[in-house]
């Protein structure tokens, strides 16, 4: 095997080990950063929907109030506002879901399934806890649910206290049984925003071309210039010296003498031979 050939070898098998490890430190950080955002466009519908909420709290619920005794209007409930909002979105992104889970829901619509449920539950046992985030499996694949809890505030038992207290418009529309009952300061729900992880791992295979082209980019360079480094430093001038030897050996002392410029290992290679050479010849002059 030539020279070139080992030493690109060499280089390939570097190369190769340097892609694996690579791929093996950054995949990690990778699907962390990935997640991550994910998670950050989660926020973003939560607070959106946090948004809707206070709106409505704040600007519609006491335009629409003093019409409460004949006609309940959902539209001045916050968590109608917020599922409405929530709407737009999920019809340009049909996988992307909002809900107002609640173990004794209003609107039967919000009760909360097995999962959501265990979520309201997690955010009970640990009251300080504002936020929970986990990976689900669906049936359309992995979801990212991001969690927050709703708790029952004092405004909120003009409706959700007991039914005989709450608007007689309001029971029209929604019956008495559900949403009532409600403790003071008692974690009833929770907003929940999904988000397919197919979004991340997408993410995940952008970041990894991002590292990935410029990493390979300059395994080419380093490739294509020690070549040529490897061509006119070493392979050329060393088969030059072969040359002259082979030539001098067969016994044509008037070989020309092969001039190499430069002071390093190739140059002493090619003076010592050099030097060699003319001794050779004055030696058969001597003979002769
Ligand atoms: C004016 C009456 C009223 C007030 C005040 C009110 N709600 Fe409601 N709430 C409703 C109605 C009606 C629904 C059902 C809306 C629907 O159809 O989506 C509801 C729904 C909800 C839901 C979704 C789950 C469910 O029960 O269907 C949550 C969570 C909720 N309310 C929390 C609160 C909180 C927290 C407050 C206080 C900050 C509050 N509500 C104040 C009337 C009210």
């Amino acid at each position: 095997m030539g020279l070139r050939a080992k030493f690109n070898l060499l280089m390939l098998a570097v190369a190769v080990i340097g892609v694996g490890l690579f791929a093996l430190a950054a995949d990690p950080l990778v699907d962390a950063v990935a997640r991550q955002e994910v998670l950050q466009s989660s926020r973003i519908m939560m607070e959106s929907a946090a948004g809707a909420r206070k709106y409505t709290s704040e600007q519609i619920a006491p335009i629409l109030k003093p019409q409460i005794g004949e006609h309940f209007y959902p539209q001045s409930v916050s968590a109608y506002a917020a599922k409405r909002n929530f709407d737009v979105i999920h019809s340009k992104f049909p996988d992307y879901m909002y809900r107002e889970a609640a173990l004794n829901p209003t609107n039967p619509q919000d009760r909360a399934s097995d999962w959501e449920a265990d979520i309201i539950n997690g955010f009970r046992a640990h009251p300080e806890q504002s936020e929970m985030s986990l990976e689900r499996q669906t049936a359309t694949g992995p979801m990212l649910e991001l969690a927050r809890p709703l708790v029952n505030k004092p405004a909120c038992m003009e409706c959700h206290d007991t039914a005989a207290d709450a608007p007689k418009s309001m029971l029209a529309l929604y019956g008495s049984e559900n949403g009532f009952g409600w403790k003071p300061g008692e974690i009833i729900g929770a907003q929940i925003v999904s988000v397919p992880m197919s979004a991340s791992t997408v993410r995940a295979e952008q970041i990894r071309k991002l590292f990935l082209v410029p990493f390979l980019g300059f395994l080419v360079l380093l490739f294509v210039s020690m070549n040529v480094l490897l061509h006119f430093v070493v392979i050329r001038p060393m088969e030059k010296i072969a040359e002259n030897a082979e030539a001098v050996s067969m016994g044509k002392m008037d070989t020309p003498e092969y001039q190499y410029r430069g002071r390093d290992q190739i140059g002493r290679l090619a003076g010592s031979f050099n030097r060699m050479q003319r001794s050779l010849v004055e030696a058969f002059r001597m003979l002769g």
